[in-house]
């Protein structure tokens, strides 16, 4: 059975104290969770040590929101994938669309950064997804196989127990556009056959695929419900204590 996940995706949100305090919040309530739920706050790079601090000994597992394509040295500002594992991170998320998007960040350098997260024995959530355009085009599955391919097809089996997919459709996210749950399950269910092409069918289906992109309390449930939804990765309603904990019990 494949790991179920909510997994909150603060971006650029909250200074130090303010995400200490909301850390703290997700931590008490996430008592009130399914034991068979895994829970995941990501957080900038400078909240990752005090906040390590905060979920330690609870259920809610820590993750950065990216990492270095290079393992250390003159790279002014970047933090590399040893530097937030020694901060009690266990994940990472790696290719988000704004990321992407903003920073250039290629297929090419997901296939190091991914390599370094995985050696330094982080889990990594990789992003995958189309934009609006390439939706309206009808070119959705293409570009999220590419994604899937130009990235994972060069790790292992052994690899992608320790890698989480993560669709995220760039046109809901932040927009208050949710992929309607048929949409999402129809690429959902596309992105595990383009794993299992490469890995085979039980890795495919030990695969956890989450959505993303203005997930929130009133539709989580019904996007859960499809077969090849294993949870969500939370952005705005992440930033509420209760709304991020409403959206984990709605399996
Ligand atoms: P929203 O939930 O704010 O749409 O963001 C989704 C997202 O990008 C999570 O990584």
């Amino acid at each position: 059975m494949r790991q179920k996940i909510v997994a909150g995706n603060w971006k650029m949100n909250t200074t130090v104290p303010e995400g200490v305090e909301l850390a703290k919040a997700v931590v008490a309530k996430s008592v009130e969770v399914p034991s068979d739920v895994k829970l995941v706050i990501a957080t900038p790079a400078t909240h990752l040590v005090p906040v390590a601090d905060v979920v330690k000994g609870s259920v809610v597992a820590l993750s950065a929101e990216n990492c270095a394509d290079k393992e250390k040295g003159a790279y002014t500002g970047e933090i590399s994938a040893a530097m937030v594992a020694s901060t009690g991170a266990t994940y990472t998320i790696l290719g988000h669309s704004e990321r992407r998007q903003y920073y250039g960040e290629t297929d090419e350098k997901l296939v190091e950064k991914t390599k370094l997260a995985l050696a330094n024995s982080l889990k990594v959530i990789l992003c995958v997804g189309e934009n609006l355009e390439e939706r309206e085009a009808g070119k959705h599955f293409d570009v999220c196989a590419a994604q899937v391919k130009n990235v994972l097809y060069n790790f292992s089996a052994e690899d992608m127990k320790n890698i989480v997919i993560a669709y995220e459709p760039v046109w809901a996210i932040g927009t208050g556009k949710t992929a309607t749950s048929e949409q999402a399950e129809e690429i959902h269910a596309f992105i595990r056959k383009v794993v299992a092409d490469k890995f085979g069918a039980e890795v495919a289906d030990d695969t956890t695929i989450l959505y993303g992109g203005s997930c929130k309390p009133s539709n989580a449930k019904e996007l859960f419900a499809q077969p090849d939804i294993d949870g969500g990765l939370i952005g705005g309603a992440a930033l509420k204590a209760d709304d991020f904990i409403a959206i984990a019990m709605s399996f």
